[in-house]
Order: C-alpha cells, then sequence, then structure tokens
C-alpha cells in the first residue's frame, strides 16, 4: 500500500538561493485542513475525506505546498477527534482507508505533500486499551500503560496530585473498581474521554513506532506532532503547587509539559522518518505542536536529530505590533540558527480565535480585514516556513454568536456552570465549515443546496465564498494565490535564517530586506493607526490595501503591508 511520492512537485521550482535544494518544508506554505469543516462530499453535513480531495486543485491554485489533516481517525469525537480510539482506522464519518490513499495519490499528483495530525499524549477513552486496562482493575499491565494511581484522603476520594486540565477542572477522573467500588484516578490533560498514556511503558513506545510506520508506509509525507511537550511527566508526578496552571506556560516548566525526556522520543522518531529516505526534496518530516515558554526551548525540538519544524505559537501570540513582531522575529530567527532549523509563522489555526478577529478591534469589519490582510502579507514575508488555516485566505473572521445547542468543544462543556463560559477560549467559532459557492448555507460546503453544516454558517459569508472572490483582484482570496506565487518566483523570499531590518522608518512601521544572489527585496508594514510617508525602497510588487508610490515616495496607510522587488 504505497503511493508515489512528488520527486519534484512543485514545478516550476523555486531557484533562488539555498531553496528548495535544503529541503521541501524549509519555505512551505502548509495549509491546515480541519476535515470536519472543509468538504463535505456525502452530504450528512460533516466534511469528510473526498470532499478533501475534490477541493485539492482549489489547494494547488492557492500555490500552498502541503496540506496538514486535522485528525481523521477512528474516534467517539468528545474532543473532535484528537480523541483517536484506532490509530490505523479512519472514522467513518470522513470515509475509510481507500479515501485516504485516494487523497494521498491524488494530492501527489497535483505537487502537494500530505501531513497527517498524530495524536501520541492520549488517545481516547473508548481505545482498546483503556478499555481492558478499566476492565482488569489496579496492577494490570494495561494500566501501566496510562497513569492510574490511587488518590490522596482516607478513602482516596481526592485526585492523586494538583494538576489541571487544560479544559478546565482537574487532570484526574475517578474510575470504578470491577466489583462496583470505588477505584483508582486516571490522569487526562484534556477532557476526561482523552487518558494520558505513559510514556514509560515500552508497549506504548513501540505502539507509536508501529503506527508512524502505518502511515508512512501508506504515503503520508510528515506528522503534525499533537501535544509534543506533553507525553513526558516529570517522575513522581509532583504537585505544582498552584492554580490556573496554564497561565504558566509562558513563564515556567511544568511538571506535565516540556520535560527534557520528551526529546529522546523525537530523536527515535527520526531515525524511523529518516529510514524513508534522506533526500531534501522527498523527505518525511515532521512538525511538534509544542507550547513552550520560550523560542529557545521551542528550539530544544529541532536539534538535528530531532523534529524539522515546529509551530511558533510565540508569533501567534504577538500583538499587532512593530516593536513586539519585531522583537519576536528577532529571538525566533536566533533561536532557529544554532539548530538549524527553519523558522515557522502562524497567525490562525482550530485552537485559536481567528487572526482576522484576534488582532482587529472589533469595532469595524473591513478595518479588522485590512489588519488581518497586512499581517498575512507580513508573515508570508518572513524567511522560513509558513502555516495558513483554512478560511484565512477568504477573510472568515471567528464566529461568536454561535448557539450554545450547536457548539462542541468539550472546552466549552467543561466550563459551563464554572463562570468561564462564553466564547473566550472556545474553538468552536474558527471551526464552523468553509463557504464554497451559491447564496445560501451550506454555500457548496456539502453536495445539496439548503442541506446540513455541522455548525450554522452566518448570512454574511455568501459573499465570501470562495466563488464570490474568485477573480475578483481585490479580494482577500486573490491577495493570497498573488502573495503565495510571488514568494515562490521571487529568489530572495522563503526559506533563509536572517532578516536586515530598515530603520529609519517613522515609529509604528516595521520594514526588513532580504537579499539573494539574484535579487532583493523588501517588505514595510504599518501597524500604527495613521498613514505615514516613506521612501519606497523599490519597486512595487504587491500590498495588502491599494497605495500609490510618487516620485519615488509612499504614503504606506495604517494597517498595510507592502512587498518590494529591490
Ligand atoms: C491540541 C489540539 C487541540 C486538542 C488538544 C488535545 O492542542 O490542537 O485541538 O484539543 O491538542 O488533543
Amino acid at each position: 500500500m504505497t503511493s508515489q511520492h512528488p520527486a519534484d512537485p512543485t514545478a516550476p521550482a523555486a531557484t533562488g538561493a539555498g531553496r528548495r535544494a535544503d529541503g521541501w518544508w524549509r519555505d512551505a506554505v502548509i495549509y491546515q485542513v480541519y476535515p470536519r469543516s472543509f468538504a463535505d462530499a456525502d452530504g450528512d453535513g460533516m466534511g469528510d475525506l473526498e470532499g478533501v480531495r475534490g477541493r485539492l486543485p482549489y489547494l494547488r491554485e492557492l500555490g500552498v505546498d502541503a496540506v496538514w489533516l486535522s485528525p481523521y481517525y477512528a474516534s467517539p469525537q468528545a474532543d473532535a477527534g484528537y480523541d483517536v480510539s484506532d490509530y490505523r482506522v479512519i472514522d467513518p464519518m470522513f470515509g475509510d482507508l481507500a479515501d485516504a490513499e485516494r487523497l494521498i495519490a491524488d494530492a501527489h499528483g497535483l505537487g502537494l505533500r500530505v501531513i497527517a495530525d498524530l495524536v501520541p499524549n492520549h488517545c481516547s477513552d473508548q481505545h482498546t486499551w483503556f478499555r481492558q486496562a478499566l476492565r482488569e482493575g489496579p496492577g494490570s499491565p494495561l494500566r501501566s500503560r496510562f497513569h492510574f494511581r490511587p488518590g490522596q484522603g482516607a478513602d482516596g476520594e481526592l485526585p492523586p496530585n494538583d494538576w489541571e486540565s487544560v479544559f478546565g477542572g482537574p487532570a484526574w477522573t475517578r474510575t470504578g473498581n470491577p466489583d462496583g467500588t470505588p477505584g483508582e484516578w486516571y490522569l487526562h490533560l484534556f477532557a476526561p474521554e482523552q487518558p494520558d498514556f505513559n510514556w514509560d511503558s515500552r508497549a506504548v513506545a513501540d505502539e507509536f513506532r508501529s503506527v508512524l510506520r502505518f502511515w508512512l508506509d501508506l504515503g503520508i509525507d510528515g506528522f503534525r506532532i499533537d501535544v509534543a511537550h506533553g507525553l513526558v511527566k516529570a517522575p513522581g508526578l509532583p504537585d505544582t503547587g498552584t492554580h490556573d496552571q496554564l497561565r504558566l506556560l509562558g513563564n515556567d516548566v511544568l511538571p506535565f509539559f516540556d520535560q527534557d525526556g520528551v526529546h529522546e522520543i523525537y530523536r527515535d522518531w527520526r531515525r524511523i522518518l529518516d529510514e524513508y529516505g534522506t533526500d531534501p526534496a522527498t523527505r518525511r518530516i515532521a512538525v511538534a505542536e509544542a507550547w513552550t515558554p520560550t523560542v529557545q526551548r521551542t528550539a530544544n525540538y529541532l536539534r538535528p536529530d530531532e523534529l524539522h519544524q515546529a509551530f511558533n505559537f510565540q508569533y501567534l501570540g504577538t500583538a499587532w505590533d512593530a516593536g513586539k513582531l519585531r522583537a519576536v522575529v528577532d529571538a525566533t530567527l536566533d533561536a532557529m540558527r544554532p539548530v538549524g532549523a527553519p523558522a515557522t509563522w502562524v497567525l490562525s489555526n482550530h485552537d485559536v480565535v481567528r487572526h482576522l478577529t484576534r488582532l482587529g478591534d472589533g469595532a469595524d469589519r473591513e478595518q479588522d480585514l485590512r489588519r488581518a490582510r497586512a499581517a498575512t502579507l507580513l508573515m508570508l514575508a518572513l524567511p522560513g516556513s509558513a502555516y495558513v488555516y483554512q478560511g484565512e485566505e477568504l477573510g472568515l473572521p471567528e464566529v461568536l454568536d454561535l448557539p450554545d445547542r450547536v457548539r462542541q468543544d468539550p472546552a466549552f462543556t467543561r466550563a459551563k456552570g464554572t463562570g468561564a463560559e462564553g466564547q473566550e477560549g472556545m474553538r468552536d467559532g474558527c471551526r464552523v465549515p468553509m463557504p464554497w459557492s451559491g447564496t445560501e448555507a451550506p454555500y457548496g460546503f456539502g453536495p445539496v443546496a439548503e442541506g446540513p453544516s455541522w455548525l450554522p454558517q452566518p448570512a454574511e459569508w455568501a459573499k465570501l465564498s470562495v466563488e464570490a472572490q474568485t477573480g475578483d483582484r481585490d479580494s482577500t482570496l486573490e491577495l493570497y494565490r498573488s502573495a503565495i506565487a510571488a514568494r515562490r518566483a521571487h529568489p530572495a523570499l522563503g526559506a533563509g535564517d536572517a532578516v536586515e531590518w530598515l530603520d529609519d522608518l517613522p515609529t509604528g512601521v516595521l520594514g526588513f530586506r532580504r537579499s539573494a544572489a539574484d535579487g532583493a527585496f523588501a517588505c514595510t508594514a504599518n501597524t500604527a493607526d495613521q498613514a505615514v510617508r516613506i521612501a519606497a525602497p523599490g519597486r512595487l510588487l504587491l500590498a495588502s490595501a491599494p497605495v500609490t508610490v510618487l516620485d519615488g515616495e509612499l504614503l504606506l496607510p495604517a494597517d498595510t503591508t507592502v512587498w518590494w522587488a529591490v
């Protein structure tokens, strides 16, 4: 069951200094497909693999290099598929293995790589191992594959330690013994339906080696590793001594995150990935979802014998502010250089508020869109690889008024009654299905007009559909297409490990230059709320909003980014 790997999937190949020759992922634009919400081929209101396959030409035309698919495995969907009950089976809601093979083959035929989402920190409470562990009771070998512990207190009625779940409440749930008496507790850093694996167990490590090979054999080009920083827990599972533990991420290393022991696992996986070939044009890669306190700690995952990329959440979390952006770009490039890994840049994904809404002030949608487009153009100009989340190329906003009854994010259910509910920290609003065409919901998401979609789409999305934007030069979709094409064509864009900051720019304007043997490039972004006059650093290439250059000068409007050929 192997499928063709594209030898050079991105014709015409870019020719810039050091590009592609060093590895396709170093300058790749990687598009995140959230399969539930991308395209629904069978009309049940839920996206599926056939839906994705049908839209691959769209992705090819958008110009991206690879597609990362959020989980499609067998799952009770307690956390939208991040609760896996069988790692080798496609959930019937998304299709079957034959669909996956067809999808990979078609993607490769179009020059697109396919990255799977691997979920090794936890599985579903419906996974056969966990069910058997519960049945067998305390002390069973199956229990040692998870973190089962007796509770504290006279009758074990208190959780074994003070760890909190990312989704709220304690990170422990008590089980019942086979004879009906209250039993041990098990650890779940996320929902109770997501028991954490014990990575000290040899069976767990062996299983994941085998799962990796299963998907590599099927033709997958790489993995996004879910919660890559969480697999190893500090010995003895010590208390943190605090509440609101996740707020600490960013300052401190928690006993359940970013433990040094995780790196041994990634060295092992790197050896497996390398077994599938080390040709830079076809190499299988892994990208870490690692929320770490600093970019320097993120770089630890990217040492030459570990993973290839990690998401840059420090960049995602940076405000639209020239000074702060410059600082995070410098910190990122400085952290990546010693390990030789490409920087990555990301603004949106399925877990965070869409960047249009996050960076905007919410008062005026046009204004927010303007800033989102400027932020995108800045991101795509930076050296390294960029991640685009489905729908951002349409300028989709976060949906902030979903009725409670349709919301499925376990973070919402877990927060209910705690006073923390509301839209903050909730993730359904960025997962609303894509609008493709037509004037009535589901806007071509499914095969029939007025058919179902698992989350309702706002009425205003008719004018944001792919169909509505295609061919409209001013649309956000065409801006993404032009930017990705220009990025591919210009020798100084894409891979690299440095920028040359342009000084002498007005306050609030960020500018940098990038040079290659056969051409230089400059980017200027105005993050301030006033237009400013600057000298044109070159020939206008692309702008996120209309601009005019007169006599070598440009009035750079607020919230606007301009690309220049120098
Ligand atoms: C990651 C995923 C998120 C999921 C969590 C638990 O952070 O991106 O969607 O809920 O892991 O698997």
